[in-house]
């Protein structure tokens, strides 16, 4: 059996063409820091730098206003690259451009504005509620635990409950690590050396085909499960409408599964990733941990919070946007260049993968004095001095995420309810290191513990 054929699964994302490969090999250097390899790059090449790697050209983008000139001035001319990850998102709105991508977006929207934070907070809290439930039973045990297994399955239940009404019917633990290995790109790169090499590997096709099945049957699952209350507005609701609607033939029942399988990922992980970033950053930041917990106190005493008291949680919402701008979950947006262009005078090719390093501008002094401190305080007030398109957590244009502001709302709760009630404590090296394949992300986790505040 070829490599090729005995690979079917994990092709995609590792293969020496894909850009997810390529990445890695450009951020080789500090193993704990792969942005590190980028940065020096930046630094030393300027803000537009063409890598050709075998028969393709990485273009890789470092200034703000060449960002915008991608994601909102010539947006029409870069499209989403999904190679190897269309497994993990089906044909969702995520992977689509141009008419379609806006018939599949234009009926959900509704789901995601501001005027129904309210309805969805309710619910946000019965999951965090639970969380802390298991979180004080952690405490009483002392057990160590790894914090983005906690905050990954907290954000899923989160959305199961807000967007779909619906209990989480799978175990959120051993989905998301089976899809999680299939995502992880160095793991691919490693299969592969292993198997010219002829060793043993841990990952095969077979374990991959079996995530990818595994995934498959969640959002069946989902529709599947019994609804908690019957809501009428539900993001689950305005899918199964359009479904129903025949002036949309694209949006057919396999489209409802994909859009379920995309927020089941793309709303959960990167969510999940910032709760927890935001963990250890305040575990290592005991005042500004102690600020949070005084503005809650504050703010909503002991009642639930609501949307009015999300609006006044601006220290726990800066300590939120600050995590993002350290460790933003998606650290570079990519597009394939569809038309002949120029940027910053050098010559782009249809064809070429253009990398917008959201990371790097995050971390620039020029737009962000002393980027490694972390200061939530730059957050409140007047944010007017920022550079625009310097801090994109959110990607930008047409295209940026659709559930951001949600997710803010999820976070700022989520974290000032937990830091109320408890003292996490990080166990793990300092700093931590990350890899940064699609997301970026600790490497070997964050371990934790939680002591109950009396
Ligand atoms: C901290 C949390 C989040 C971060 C950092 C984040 C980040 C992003 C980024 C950077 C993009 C744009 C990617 C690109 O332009 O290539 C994006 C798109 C998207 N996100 Fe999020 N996201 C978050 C939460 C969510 C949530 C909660 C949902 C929904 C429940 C969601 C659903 C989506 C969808 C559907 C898209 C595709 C939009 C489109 O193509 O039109 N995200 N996200």
């Amino acid at each position: 059996m070829t490599i090729q054929q005995n690979l079917g699964h994990t092709q995609g994302l590792g293969e020496t063409n894909s850009i997810w490969f390529k990445l890695t090999l450009l951020s080789k250097g500090n193993p704990d820091n792969p942005m590190q390899t980028l940065q020096m790059m930046a630094d030393r090449y300027g803000p537009v730098i063409t890598v050709n790697m075998a028969d393709q050209r990485v273009v890789f983008l470092t200034e703000p206003e060449h960002f915008k000139h991608v994601l909102v001035s010539k947006a029409d001319d870069y499209i989403k690259y999904f190679d190897g990850l269309k497994p993990v998102f089906g044909k969702s709105m995520i992977t689509h451009d141009g008419a379609l991508w806006q018939k599949i977006r234009m009926p959900q929207q509704p789901a995601f504005h501001p005027d129904m934070f309210a309805e969805y907070i309710p619910y946000f809290l019965q999951a965090i509620h639970t969380k802390m439930g298991l979180w004080s039973k952690l405490a009483e045990t002392g057990e160590e635990f790894e914090m983005v297994e906690q905050t990954w399955t907290l954000a899923a239940d989160m959305i199961c409950k807000a967007l779909f009404d619906r209990d989480m019917p799978f175990n959120p633990h051993v989905v998301f690590k089976c899809v999680k290995t299939y995502t992880d790109v160095m793991e691919h790169k490693a299969i592969r050396m292993r198997v010219l090499h002829g060793d043993d590997i841990k990952m095969t096709d077979e374990n991959a085909a079996k995530a990818m099945e595994l995934w498959a049957n969640v959002p069946p699952a989902v529709f599947a499960q019994n609804p908690n209350e019957e809501r009428e507005r539900t993001l689950l609701k305005m899918i199964e409408a359009v479904v129903a609607d025949p002036s949309v033939p694209e949006f057919d029942q396999q489209q409802a599964i994909d859009e379920l399988k995309q927020y089941l990922w793309a709303g959960t992980e990167t969510t999940a990733l910032t709760l927890a970033w935001a963990l250890y950053l305040t575990s290592k930041n005991p005042d500004a941990a102690n600020r949070i917990r005084k503005e809650g106190e504050t703010v909503y005493g002991d009642r639930e919070p609501t949307a009015a008291d999300y609006s006044a949680l601006a220290y726990t919402r800066a300590v939120i946007q600050e995590t993002m701008r350290i460790y933003p979950p998606i650290w570079g947006l990519i597009r394939v260049a569809t038309k002949p262009d120029i940027i910053g005078g050098k010559e782009i090719k249809p064809g070429d993968r253009v990398v917008i390093f959201a990371y790097g501008a995050h971390h620039n002094p020029r737009f962000w004095p002393e980027p490694e401190e972390f200061r939530p305080e730059r957050w409140m007030g007047s944010t007017k001095g920022q550079v625009k398109y310097s801090y994109l957590p959110f990607g930008g244009g047409k295209r940026s995420c659709i559930g951001g502001a949600m997710s803010q709302v999820e976070n700022t709760l989520a974290l000032s309810m937990l830091l109320r009630r408890f003292r996490p404590e990080y166990l793990g090296k300092e700093p931590p290191g990350f890899s940064g394949t699609v997301t970026l992300t600790p490497k070997g986790g964050l371990k934790f513990r939680v002591c109950e505040l009396s």
